[in-house]
């Protein structure tokens, strides 16, 4: 009997920690906030191209690269030059330091 409630207790803590791995999964919502606080959708829409390309064809382009994380996340950080309507403009970067909402923006558009 004492086994049987062990191994209940264990599969229950075993279903806990493998729900916590999904929960880990992209958060859209703070994605979606970051991109607004940004202003990021004055050029990017998910899915429709407008100044910028969108998302989705972002992830498409660099979905088999294996350091898209890292290019990305450079891309969304650091300032380079863009070019819209025939001029060079300083791309964005996003209005924050904290790297897990980084992160977190970056797996969003990965997964597009
Ligand atoms: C003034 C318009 C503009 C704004 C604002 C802007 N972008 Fe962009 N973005 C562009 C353009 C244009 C490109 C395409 C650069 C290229 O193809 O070389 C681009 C490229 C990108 C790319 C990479 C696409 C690729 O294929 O390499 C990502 C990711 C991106 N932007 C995210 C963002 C995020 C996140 C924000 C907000 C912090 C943002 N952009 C704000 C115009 C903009």
């Amino acid at each position: 009997m004492k086994l049987k409630k062990t191994i209940l207790l264990l599969s229950g803590s075993l279903f806990f920690a493998l729900a916590g791995t999904s929960v880990h999964a992209v958060d859209e919502a703070d994605a979606k906030k970051l991109l607004k606080d940004s202003q990021c959708g004055k050029c990017h829409d998910e899915k429709r191209n407008k100044k910028g390309p969108s998302f989705k064809k972002t992830a498409a382009e660099y979905k088999d690269k294996p350091d898209a994380m890292a290019l990305i996340t450079k891309n969304l950080t650091q300032p380079h030059e863009v070019e819209v309507d025939g001029e060079k403009v300083e791309h964005a970067v996003v209005k924050t330091r904290d790297a897990a909402r980084i992160k977190n923006l970056a797996e969003w558009i990965l997964s597009r």
